[in-house]
């Protein structure tokens, strides 16, 4: 028969999972940034427009990724990282010379679609980082220049 575990078994075994788990920290380190590659550079952006992607998206798409205190802490840095490499897998603008003229349209496109929709920047990176929960003028700025650089690629 199974004897009842007590609680304090139960907090121990957690603490150690909790410990154990520190061991996989997750890869921090920005791949090199060029200036001449990002979208922002390219597209000599406004100085507004420059300001508010570095605050509120380069976080997940660019290689200047800064990662908060509770990001050395696992299981939050690996959820973290993940949406990091997501992020950047689906959109990553300090490498824009990578891109075809269709993948640009296409990111372009989304970008506008998901800041007017409000999916981005993401939900749960508002709740630590009130600067990303854009106003309407600030979506508006984003999208005029995102739908600009679009109109530019048809030329
Ligand atoms: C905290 C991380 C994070 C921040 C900050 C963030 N994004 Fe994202 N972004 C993601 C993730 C994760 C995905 C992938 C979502 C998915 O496919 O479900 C994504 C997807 C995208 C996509 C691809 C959409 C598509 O077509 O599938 C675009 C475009 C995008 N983000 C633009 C932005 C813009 C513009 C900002 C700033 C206003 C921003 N993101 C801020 C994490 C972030």
């Amino acid at each position: 028969m199974f004897k009842k575990l007590s609680w304090k078994k139960v907090l121990m075994g957690l603490l150690v999972v909790f410990v154990l788990i520190q061991f996989r920290s997750i890869d921090k380190t920005n791949p090199e940034v060029i200036r001449e590659n990002d979208l922002l550079e390219m597209a000599d952006a406004p100085s507004g427009v420059v300001d508010l992607m570095h605050e509120v998206c380069y976080d997940c798409h660019s290689h200047s990724v800064r990662y908060p205190w509770y990001a050395n802490i696992a299981p939050v840095s690996w959820w973290i990282k993940g949406h990091v490499n997501h992020g950047l897998a689906k959109a990553n603008y300090a490498d824009w010379n990578a891109y075809t003229k269709v993948e640009k349209d296409s990111i372009l496109t989304g970008s506008s679609r998901f800041v007017g929709l409000k999916w981005m920047p993401i939900i749960t990176y508002k709740i630590n980082h009130a600067e990303a929960r854009l106003s309407l003028e600030q979506r508006e700025m984003l999208i005029s220049f995102f739908d600009s650089e679009k109109a530019k690629l048809s030329k």
